[in-house]
């Protein structure tokens, strides 16, 4: 058989099994037997270089004419293919717009997270600033700066987790009192700070070892306890509700003075006293007039400058508005517990 008639048996089997592409796979297939490098066509046109200049004319120009109508006829072809294809698939990839969608799921913000940032908000609203201060703090920060000298017995009332001597995990966010009066440097201001502190305590329904407070201060000329009243009021009226009566009763705080807790009235008996509340009232915070000697520490002229502090526990404010019954729950993650407070997204 002479290349001429290998030419034209090529013709006659790659246009017969063009004819018999069906479908994306013999597509390539078809490409690989014809049109690959060691494919037929190469193949044919391989043995070129041994034939005779006429011959080598003749049969080249047979061999390209049969590869460009090949290629035009195979291109075409697989065209046809893949639109088709595509077409089936589309049919039978039909969008149903009449079955229910799958929603959003996302997650829940813990209700402690809830009420600190409504707490945060509330401040915010009457231009505090907010800060923050380290969870590891020094003796000097935590009690010394805060009227609490070594061996002070008001050290009792926080039983406190130490590192060393000198460092310890803050007992309280009070520690950011001296810190922002240092950073203030004389000037007057109004903070909060939210944040985590520990105590040694036996976990139980109402005790955690760590556990977390805003903590607030502010500074200027001429505050009184008027200020510390009336802020405080607004405070519980926001977060408890307009109804709620706030009282306040004179307490002892180291850094205070003088020093007074903050209660309101309970929202299960209305004040009159039952189970939850025992005496109509529930404490929520403590605060009090920032003591001379607090100031003086911590570089304010007391006869200049006078100011009110408070510390309010997120957890027990949280526990109140909820009505959750254990302080455990806002740490143990229980998914049944968390998707109460899970707002709906569709
Ligand atoms: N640091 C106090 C505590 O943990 C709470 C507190 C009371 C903070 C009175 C204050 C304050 O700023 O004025 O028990």
């Amino acid at each position: 058989m002479s290349l001429k008639d290998n030419i034209e048996e090529l013709r006659k089997t790659a246009f017969a099994e063009l004819s018999k592409i069906v479908s994306s796979a013999d597509i390539t297939t078809f490409r690989n037997r014809f049109f690959a490098k060691r494919g037929e066509l190469a193949l044919l046109t391989s043995q070129l270089p041994s034939l005779s200049d006429k011959e080598k004319r003749e049969y080249g120009s047979l061999l390209s004419r049969l590869r460009e109508e090949l290629t035009s006829a195979f291109e075409s072809r697989s065209e046809e293919i893949t639109l088709e294809e595509l077409n089936e698939k589309l049919a039978h990839e039909k969008l149903d717009i009449t079955l229910p969608g799958r929603g959003n799921s996302i997650g829940a913000k813990n209700p402690f997270y809830i009420i600190r940032d409504e707490i945060a908000d509330i401040f915010l609203k009457m231009g505090y600033e907010v800060k923050e201060g380290p969870e590891v703090e020094s003796d000097l920060y935590n009690f010394e700066r805060l009227n609490i000298p070594k061996d002070h017995p008001a050290r009792d009332m926080q039983d406190s987790l130490y590192i060393n001597e000198n460092l310890l995990l803050r007992s309280q966010t009070s520690n950011i009192q001296a810190r922002v009066m240092e950073e203030k440097a004389g000037k007057p201001f109004k903070i909060i700070c939210p944040g985590k502190t520990y105590r040694r305590d036996d976990d139980d329904a109402t005790h955690s070892h760590q556990f977390a407070q805003i903590e607030g201060l502010v500074v200027d000329k001429g505050i009184n306890m008027a200020h510390l009243k009336a802020t405080l009021e607004v405070f519980a009226k926001a977060m408890f509700g307009e109804k709620r009566e706030v009282r306040f009763r004179p307490s002892f705080f180291p850094f205070t003075e003088p020093s007074v807790e903050v209660d309101v009235s309970c929202g299960n008996c209305g004040g009159k006293g039952c189970s939850m509340c025992k005496n109509g009232y529930i404490e929520i915070l403590g605060a009090g007039m920032v003591h001379p000697n607090v100031l003086k520490i911590n570089g304010y002229d007391p006869e200049v400058y006078s100011g009110f502090a408070f510390g309010i526990g997120i957890e027990r404010v949280a526990m109140l508005r909820y009505g959750i019954d254990d302080i455990r729950r806002f740490y143990t993650n229980d998914v049944r517990f968390l998707e109460q407070f899970k707002k709906k997204v569709s």
